[in-house]
């Protein structure tokens, strides 16, 4: 243990089903940590921006067809081409707030039927976030929300069988916050959570793999 790994930042991932309100609360959530002074960057996958990420974001909005298998290690292939970043990212002491992980990646693939197992296998060795926040909400109140159902995997049925995935893969990282509360209340819930592995990351907590 050097003095590098006392000061990196947290890896910290919020999870929920489509319209769960993930990225507002991720904003929100990364404009209290600067306040408080920490460093922080707000990523997301799928990151759209990559070759990778614009031929995932054509098969999302229906402008594409790919195989489900194709596409599972696509959105893989996403994150592990950002890995490196990710990894020398948090060296530096910033901490990265993540909106969808390798939980996604896993959960909607399988919740299409893929083998679950298989889902896992091509996400292993990428870093493991200290800290999954999973934004419960009722897919039918998530239903309700702007816009619901543009993209392809809007649709109610196919959220609750996502959402059972999800719960296969808790572990000791992860916080679950009923997000069917007011947008403040979930922010708030958020934030404890936060602070404190944030706090354990600077006292020298390990960056672990996935699984
Ligand atoms: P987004 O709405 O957060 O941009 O995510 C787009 C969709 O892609 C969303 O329905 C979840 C899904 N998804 C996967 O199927 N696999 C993945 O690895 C990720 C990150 C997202
Ligand atoms: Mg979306």
């Amino acid at each position: 243990g050097g003095g590098d790994a006392e000061k990196r930042g947290a890896l910290i991932v919020l999870e929920g089903l489509d319209r769960s309100g993930k990225s507002s609360q991720c904003r929100a959530l990364a404009s209290f940590l600067r306040g408080r002074g920490e460093s922080v960057e707000e990523w997301r996958f799928p990151d759209r921006t990559t070759a990778i990420g614009q031929m995932i974001s054509s098969y999302l909005s229906q402008a594409s067809e790919l195989d489900d298998s194709a596409v599972h290690l696509l959105f893989a292939a996403n994150r592990w081409e950002k890995r490196s970043l990710m990894e020398s990212t948090l060296r530096k002491g910033i901490t990265l707030l993540i909106d969808r992980y390798s939980y996604s990646g896993v959960a909607f693939s399988a919740a299409k039927g893929l083998d679950f197992q298989w889902c896992r296998t091509p996400e292993t060795g990428l870093p493991a976030a200290d800290l999954v926040l999973y934004l419960d909400i009722d897919p039918e109140v998530a239903a309700s929300r702007g816009e619901y159902g543009l993209e392809r995997y809007e649709k109610v049925d196919f959220q609750r069988r996502v959402a059972t995935y999800y719960q296969a893969m808790r572990d000791s990282t992860w916080q679950t916050v009923d997000a069917n509360q007011s947008v403040d209340e979930v922010q708030e819930a958020l934030r404890e959570a936060a602070v404190s592995v944030i706090q354990s990351c600077k006292s020298g907590a390990e960056l672990l793999r996935l699984w």
